[in-house]
């Protein structure tokens, strides 16, 4: 009666640790198997965290846009706010940067980088991403975009214009310039020779050598 109570007990341990190790295999997964499916959390750590992506749509707020416009009053920390309506554009935005080679290949440089995409290498739209379905943007070389004054081109990136955005806070009020610089440059036919420098150094290149012309100021 007593070895068979003993072995009984025995049998039980055993029975349990295999029945656990069962479960603590089948719940941890092996490293071996592999699957597209995302791993069973039952604790999230911060692997997943409830947050908004820039640019997706949001049902929180009422605008349905996660990314939020700047509140009222927001003044920017470098450059001066842009407050020049359409009407005064053309009176109001002094073009007051030299066309030097270096402003040129600024313009052109910005222009490829920030323009491209919708007005294509030439000016003349069904860039990128119009080829996959944006907007075609009107030519930028065309008559009427040739007698634009330079303060109506320095006005749309700043202000934006109808689906376009306004690229002031990624263009400085020089580089501004410097693109509109290179636009006449395009409208002309011409071409401006690549220049090989990091957008940083040329950067600080042009601000020195455009800096000493006062860059219009947009009040
Ligand atoms: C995301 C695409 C996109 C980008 C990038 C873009 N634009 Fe535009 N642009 C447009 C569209 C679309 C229009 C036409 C807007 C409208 O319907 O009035 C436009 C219009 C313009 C116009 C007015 C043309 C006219 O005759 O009315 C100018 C000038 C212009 N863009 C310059 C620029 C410059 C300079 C840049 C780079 C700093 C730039 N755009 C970047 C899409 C773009």
């Amino acid at each position: 009666m007593a070895t068979n109570k003993r072995k009984f007990g025995f049998w039980s341990v055993v029975g349990i640790i295999v029945f656990s190790l069962f479960w603590v295999a089948l719940l941890s997964g092996n490293i071996l198997w592999t699957s597209d499916t995302p791993p069973l959390q039952i604790i999230d750590d911060m692997d997943n965290q409830p947050k908004v992506k820039g640019q997706a749509p949001s049902s929180f707020f009422a605008d349905g846009k996660a990314t939020r416009d700047p509140i009222e009053y927001t003044v920017p920390r470098t450059g001066t706010k842009y407050d020049v309506s359409l009407d005064e554009a053309d009176t109001k935005n002094i073009n007051t940067v030299p066309a030097t080679p270096e402003v040129l290949a600024r313009g052109k440089n910005r222009f490829e980088t920030m323009c491209t995409p919708c007005h294509n290498h030439d000016g003349k739209g069904n860039g990128l991403v119009v080829q996959k379905g944006f907007a075609n943007p009107p030519s930028l070389v065309r008559p009427e975009a040739i007698a634009y004054t330079d303060g109506k081109f320095f006005h749309v990136m700043s202000a934006g214009q109808n689906i376009m955005s306004s690229y002031a806070d990624k263009l400085s009020e020089l580089d501004r310039w410097c693109i509109v610089h290179y636009i006449r440059v395009m409208q002309k036919g011409g071409t401006v020779p690549a220049v090989s420098q990091s957008t940083s150094s040329s950067d600080k290149q042009t601000t020195a050598q455009a800096g000493t012309a006062k860059t219009a100021s947009a009040q």
